[in-house]
Formats: C-alpha cells, sequence, structure tokens
C-alpha cells in the first residue's frame, strides 16, 4: 500500500470540541467561537488533525443546538460567520481542519420550513417532513416511540395530522423521500464545503432512510442510496473526512458505509462496545458492571471485521456518553493511571481516534445531587417518565449520574481560578468541582501528566505506519483483567499490554509474545524485554515496538 495515496485521516487524531462548554470569550457564561480560537496553540501544541464541532448553527437550543433553525448562520450565542471564516483560517495556519455537524435528519420546529409546512397541507414545503392521519381507530399513526421518551408522533392542530420525530417534539424529521429537501440538503452542505471545512460528521445518520409506515426508522431501504447520492453531489471528489453517526451500525453494515467502493463515508461511529454495556430493558439508566471481557470481544470483533476494508474510528466518549475515566477508570484511587491506560488501548487500536474534549485531562463525571443542577433534555424528559413509572429520585440521579450526558457537558477546566477559567461569568452549567485539582494549566506544568501522555499517543500514530496499518490479533480473549493486543506490518511488532484492573496481576505471556524492543509508550516503567512471567500494577499500560517472532 503506498502511502501518498492513503487519506490524511488515517494518521489524524480529531478532537471533539462542544463549543457552548470549551471557551467563553465574553462572560456570557457560554462558550463561543472567539473562544475556540483563543485555544487553538493549546490544540495544535496537543497534535490533533481537526476539530469536530457539535453544532454552531442558529437553533432554539432546545437540544443544544442538535435542532437548527437556520443551517446558514451561526448561533447568535456562539458567534457570527465572520468568526467561523476565522475559526477555520486560524485553523488552517495550525494545520488543523474544522468539521462541522450535519443535523439532517430533523430540524427545529422554528426552522422556516417547518413553520411553513404548518400553515396547511398545501404548503410548498409541506412534504419536507413527515405528516400522518391519525389511526383508524383515532390516536397515534403506530406505536413508534420517540429515543427521547414518549411516542414519535405529535399532533398538530390546526392542520389534523400528526408528525414525526424520533427525537423531542421541537425536532421534527425531515422527509429523505422527498428529492427537493435532499437537493437543499446537499446545497448548504456545499455552501459549507466551500468556506473550506475538512470534512463532516453526520448526525445520527442511520435514521435517514426511515420508513415510519413500517416500523422502520434505522438503516431504512434506501439509506445507503441516499448516502451515495449526497456523497456524488456534495464531498465526492473533495478531500474531506466524513463520519456518520449510526447507533445502529452493525460490523457487516460498517462495510457498506465505508468500504472503499461504496462512495459513501469515511468511517462511522459505531456503539457496540458502549451499548453492549446497557441494560437489555431499561437501557443506559440502568448500567450494568463493567465486564473486561464483553468489551474486548466487541472491540476485537470490529477490529477484525474492518481489517481490510472499511475503517473504524475510535472513542471513549464524546457530548452523549459519560466521561472514560469514570465508566472504564478509577476515578479515586487511579485517576492518572488508569487515564492513560485507556487512552493506550484506544490510541494503538487500528482507526481514527477521537477525543473528547477535557478527556486529555482526565475530566470525570459530575456528582450532580438534584435534578435541578441537570440542563440536558433527555435527561429531564426520563426523569418525569421514570418518576411517573415509580422510580425513586434517588436511583434516578444514580443512573444520570453514570451515563446521563450532562456528565460530558459541564465546562472544559482551564485553569484553578473560579469557574475553571472557562468564564468570567456564571457558567450555563455547573463546573466541576473538581476543577480545582484537575484543569489545563496543571496538566501542562507536569510532565507525567494525561494531557502529556495523549500528546505522545497523537505523535507517536504520526510516526509508526505499524499504529495506523498494522494486524490487529488479540490474545488471552477470556482473561478479565488483561488486555492483549498486537498490531503487525511486515516484520515490526507492536505489543500492547494492559491491566484494566485496581488490581496488580501477575500475566502468563503467550511464548510468540517474548518480544524484545523498544517501549513507547507506558505509565509506570518502560519494558522493553518481555519474559513468560509479568508482574503489573494496578491500571498498568505499555506498548513495545518490536521484530516479528
Ligand atoms: C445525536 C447527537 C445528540 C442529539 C441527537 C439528536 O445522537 O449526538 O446529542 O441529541 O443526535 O440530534
Ligand atoms: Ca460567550
Amino acid at each position: 500500500m503506498s502511502e501518498a495515496k492513503n487519506p490524511w485521516w488515517h494518521t489524524a487524531t480529531i478532537y471533539q470540541v462542544y463549543p457552548r462548554s470549551f471557551s467563553d470569550s465574553n462572560g456570557d457564561g457560554i462558550g463561543d467561537l472567539p473562544g475556540i480560537i483563543h485555544r487553538l496553540d493549546y490544540l495544535a501544541d496537543l497534535g490533533v488533525s481537526a476539530i469536530w464541532l457539535s453544532p454552531i448553527f442558529k437553533s432554539p437550543m432546545d437540544d443544544n443546538g442538535y435542532d437548527i433553525s437556520d443551517y446558514r448562520e451561526v448561533a447568535p450565542e456562539f458567534g457570527t460567520l465572520a468568526d467561523f471564516d476565522h475559526l477555520v483560517a486560524e485553523a488552517k495556519a495550525r494545520g488543523i481542519g474544522i468539521i462541522l455537524d450535519l443535523v439532517v435528519n430533523h430540524s427545529s420546529d422554528e426552522h422556516p420550513w417547518f413553520l411553513d409546512a404548518c400553515t396547511g397541507r398545501d404548503s410548498r414545503y409541506r412534504d419536507f417532513y413527515i405528516w400522518r392521519d391519525a389511526a383508524p381507530g383515532g390516536g397515534v399513526p403506530n406505536d413508534i416511540p420517540s429515543i427521547f421518551g414518549g411516542s414519535a408522533w405529535s399532533f398538530h392542530e390546526s392542520t389534523g395530522q400528526y408528525y414525526f420525530h424520533q427525537f423531542t417534539r421541537r425536532q421534527p424529521d425531515l422527509n429523505w423521500e422527498n428529492p427537493e429537501l435532499r437537493a437543499q440538503v446537499y446545497e448548504m452542505m456545499n455552501w459549507w464545503l466551500d468556506r473550506g471545512i475538512a470534512g463532516f460528521r453526520m448526525d445520527v445518520i442511520d435514521l435517514i432512510g426511515k420508513e415510519p409506515d413500517r416500523g422502520i426508522t434505522a438503516e431504512g431501504p434506501y439509506l445507503h442510496r441516499y448516502l451515495q447520492e449526497m456523497h456524488d453531489k456534495t464531498y465526492g471528489g473533495r478531500d474531506v473526512l466524513t463520519v456518520g453517526e449510526a447507533w445502529s451500525a452493525t460490523p457487516s453494515s460498517a462495510l457498506l458505509y465505508s468500504g472503499r467502493d461504496r462512495n459513501e463515508l469515511s468511517m462511522v461511529f459505531q456503539f457496540e462496545h458502549v451499548t453492549q454495556a446497557w441494560d437489555p430493558e431499561h437501557g443506559k439508566w440502568r448500567p450494568r458492571d463493567f465486564d473486561l471481557v464483553a468489551l474486548k470481544k466487541v472491540l476485537g470483533k470490529w477490529q477484525l471485521a474492518l481489517a481490510d476494508d472499511g475503517w473504524n474510528s475510535l472513542f471513549w466518549g464524546n457530548h452523549d456518553l459519560p466521561r472514560a475515566v469514570s465508566k472504564y477508570g478509577d476515578i479515586s484511587g487511579y485517576h492518572t493511571e488508569s487515564a492513560k491506560m485507556l487512552a493506550t488501548v484506544l490510541h494503538l487500536l487500528k482507526g481514527t481516534p477521537y477525543v473528547y474534549q477535557g478527556e486529555e485531562i482526565g475530566m470525570t463525571n459530575v456528582p450532580f445531587t438534584t435534578i435541578e443542577q441537570y440542563k440536558d433534555v433527555e435527561t429531564l424528559n426520563m426523569h418525569r417518565l421514570h418518576l411517573e413509572a415509580g422510580l425513586s429520585p434517588d436511583d434516578f440521579i444514580a443512573g444520570a449520574n453514570a451515563n446521563g450526558r450532562d456528565n460530558a457537558r459541564t465546562p472544559m477546566q482551564w485553569t484553578d481560578a473560579e469557574h475553571a477559567g472557562f468564564t468570567t461569568g456564571i457558567p450555563w452549567i455547573e463546573v466541576n468541582p473538581n476543577f480545582r485539582h484537575i484543569n489545563v494549566d496543571a496538566s501542562l506544568s507536569d510532565s507525567s501528566s494525561i494531557l502529556n501522555h495523549y500528546r505522545a499517543l497523537i505523535q507517536l500514530r504520526k510516526q509508526h505506519p505499524v499504529i495506523v496499518y498494522g494486524r490487529y490479533q488479540s490474545y488471552l480473549d477470556q482473561d478479565p483483567q488483561f488486555f492483549i493486543y498486537t498490531r503487525t506490518l511486515g516484520d515490526q511488532r507492536l505489543l500492547v499490554i494492559a491491566n484494566f484492573s485496581a488490581k496488580e496481576g501477575t500475566l502468563e505471556l503467550p511464548e510468540e509474545l517474548h518480544l524484545a524492543g523498544q517501549c513507547i509508550s507506558y505509565n509506570y516503567r518502560p519494558f522493553e524485554r518481555l519474559g513468560a512471567t509479568l508482574q503489573l500494577k494496578p491500571y498498568e499500560a505499555f506498548a513495545v515496538l518490536g521484530a516479528k517472532r
């Protein structure tokens, strides 16, 4: 494989910014685009190649911007179009691309298309949305639930029909069967691409091919046709990264999205490693105990399935998920060690790693104690529904503490000053009280910080093709404490060993892994020569690069 032909995002690490919570430049308590520009040197120093910005568009902010009312305007609380162009230019000057969040499964109910569609059944935009009559005996057309609770159908009084919304009632689903709607979306995408962006992250893209009448929401029959059309009419032929959020993706459907000859996406965000830890009935609100064997099985399955075609995304967290170190590590006894271990394991897999803001300094879940502290529309809806169904308020808060989306949305912790240096005003959501010791300033001045570990891993990917292209193989799959895998390219072999536990442990290494080489990453001490038996410390992780035996 000649490397010149490989896309830039093979060696890239992407950083996700949640604009509302990243950096506030004007003291209104809300992060904004000038605030991001102000932090670009920090991100350049970390070594990331692109920033995925959660939505920055005009929006009533019912779902913090995932409800867009104007696809070509920047939300005034985030800045202006001029600020955006400035951000693109300043980022580009530092070798960083800007990836926008494309939210086109649905719009806001304040989008002019929807407002017009509500004026009457003969509106020119009526068919941009999904309208149905009541069921024969009255009531909702069918029993499809909204992902945020309740029915996916809401009644519109004045026109006498129901409209379809897979999220809140303020996020009406767009009707992708309408060619005029699709043309408008493509035109809008080209308008942003022409401004010099580096790609799109596509919100719940697996839902656009829906067929509500048949009860089909995810991966509908026309999904891939739409994505191929989108590719051909917009980014096909441009050097950009496209990543589709696809909760329903399986290893085989991932190949349909990201396969070499498919002309669809660069990769998808697949969530099997996330959902395998959820309760089959109550989902994320009733998390299961951590199970390393199950996690390894899922990650390994995806590594093997996309080994020769397609491409993996690699991530522990995002703005919808709990903080990685709280979920998979140990924030009381081994905060630094476990955060570094998690980074090592993820960043040395095959795929493109994504770092969610604050992960690189080991930010943790937030210990809110009352529902008033939560801001997320999903958490607030679910609170109401779960309490109505008989759950105790304390049990609900416990579930939200573990898996609620606001864990990821508290302000970025820059300094140990008031409000963590995020704002000079009052932040829109409370800062995590641990900002006094978990913050960027402290991390920058400590050579053994989590931040410096991330920086080193991001560089390693740029230096070693074995990290980018090496073949994955796992070992001791049934072991509940250790995660062990190799990556092999030509006669080079990278061996990664991690202890996923607060307990020390003795590891009996298979003979073919008795490797000698250079230890390119570690969180306690460098191992260079590996014999039959290893004693590992709590959350110890390291990687040795040597010759294949
Ligand atoms: C995606 C986003 C999430 C949003 C939802 C609806 O899952 O990541 O934040 O609420 O789509 O747009
Ligand atoms: Ca602001």
